[in-house]
């Protein structure tokens, strides 16, 4: 299968949802809990007792995914904890044999494909129950048995659970943050794992967090886009960044707004937005969370044509070096020749962009299918649209569909200063 073609259903979706849930959600303080408060692991594995996800919790994960207009979801089968949860025949601290004694990943993976959502499994290479990853050469045997191990539960995970569509290496950096990749590449083996990853599963994507490329770039945090070409996939908390898995206690939610806007502002640049929530110790999905993916259900079921399978379009300043000062009501989006100007500060009765380098055929209200009148200037591309009302029909973001007859560019502007006159 080509690059093309196995990437073809993430560009279609442009938007999924992460899943971050292992014994640090009954914490309480996020996933990194054991190794921040060096917690040892006889001690920390005492959690596995209280890892009760109430039944059908992976359905309503996948439900959440669905009413927010999601069209994939990544889990994590396996985080820096160590702990599994799915059954495997290279560790005993598994939920299918601890606590409540189930396969999670497989209900997860039935919901998924259930729900009619692409199916993606978080694993991370480290592990902190094991002193070869922090001391190499100090503990060469338990390093080896790491490596092994990694590769064998990433070829259960390959081979027992049906098709899935994406894999999401993660914690593949060595402990001492030594930027050399080949190190990386070596220490994980990592030509040869995602070789029989291939092998196993001939259509999947895979992130670049083992050290080599592959297919997907993976920002975190922020809205970076990668090259022309190059698959990315900006993932996000959706509240601050202490914290993937479940933090009780806090206050720093994102508003709907920034979170529509940043799979905009993904979408522009042909990336996707995968964001992120940690269920409650129980497995359920918080009001928090749920109130906002709701949000974004909503402003997807009107405005779902300016993100889905989105092109690069060039009205706009990031992908653009030098041209910050453009356009800033909002993104630009693009189907074919077709514009989406997706508005964040709504600007009241007409809206003006600058150096639109298309002529304008046509211009709609996304929300309403009205037509709204315009008018264009060929000479400096400045585009104005009018008729448009006094308060923003959604109030986190609006979009107004622009026909151009091309492909519209930024005009070149020959005599920067002839507005002026
Ligand atoms: C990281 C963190 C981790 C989180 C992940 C999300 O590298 O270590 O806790 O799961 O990124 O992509």
């Amino acid at each position: 299968m080509t690059y093309e073609e196995r990437m073809k259903w993430f560009h279609e979706a442009r938007f999924g949802i992460y899943i971050h849930y292992g014994l640090y959600s009954i914490t309480g303080r996020g996933e990194w809990t054991m190794y921040s408060e060096r917690i040892n692991p006889a001690e920390y594995a005492r959690l596995a007792d209280k890892f009760h996800p109430v039944p059908g919790a992976a359905k309503e994960w996948c439900e959440a995914a669905k009413l927010a207009g999601a069209k994939y979801v990544v889990l994590t089968t396996r985080h820096h904890e160590g702990f599994s949860l799915f059954d495997s025949q290279y560790s005993d601290f598994t939920s299918a044999k601890l606590g409540c004694k189930r396969d999670i990943v497989r209900e997860y993976v039935d919901a998924a494909r259930e729900a009619g959502l692409k199916v993606g499994l978080y694993y991370s290479l480290l592990d902190w129950r094991f002193p070869g990853y922090f001391e190499p050469e100090k503990y060469p045997e338990s390093r080896a048995a790491l490596v092994d191990y990694v590769h064998n539960q990433v070829r259960e995970l390959m081979s027992n659970y049906g098709q899935i569509d994406l894999l999401e290496y993660d914690g593949g950096w060595m402990h001492d943050l030594d930027p050399d990749k080949e190190k990386q590449i070596a220490f994980w083996r990592a030509r040869e794992l995602n070789a029989m990853v291939r092998k196993l599963q001939p259509g999947i994507i895979i992130n670049n967090r083992s050290g080599l490329d592959e297919d997907l770039d993976t920002p975190e945090q922020v809205v970076k886009a990668s090259g022309a070409g190059r698959g990315w996939e900006s993932c996000m908390c959706i509240g601050d960044s202490c914290g993937w898995g479940y933090v009780r206690f806090n206050p720093n939610w994102k508003n709907p707004a920034q979170l529509i806007q940043n799979l905009v502002l993904a979408a522009q640049d042909e990336g996707n937005y995968l964001l992120n929530i940690g269920p409650m110790p129980d497995g359920r999905v918080r009001s928090e969370e749920l109130d906002r993916l709701r949000m974004m259900g909503k402003w997807l079921k009107v405005n779902e044509i300016a993100v889905r399978n989105s092109q690069r379009c060039q009205l706009i300043s990031s992908s653009q070096p030098g041209m910050v000062d453009l356009n800033l009501q909002g993104g630009w989006t693009r189907q074919g020749t077709t514009g989406y100007w997706c508005i964040f500060r709504w600007p009241g009765e007409r809206a003006t962009a600058v150096r639109v380098g298309a002529r304008p055929l046509q211009v709609k209200l996304l929300a309403t299918g009205q037509e709204l009148p315009f008018e264009y200037n060929e000479y400096n591309g400045k585009l104005t649209i009018s008729g448009l009302p006094l308060l923003p029909p959604d109030e986190y973001c609006t979009v107004l569909e622009v026909q151009f007859d091309a492909v519209p560019q930024i005009k070149a502007e020959a005599a920067p200063a002839d507005w002026l006159f």
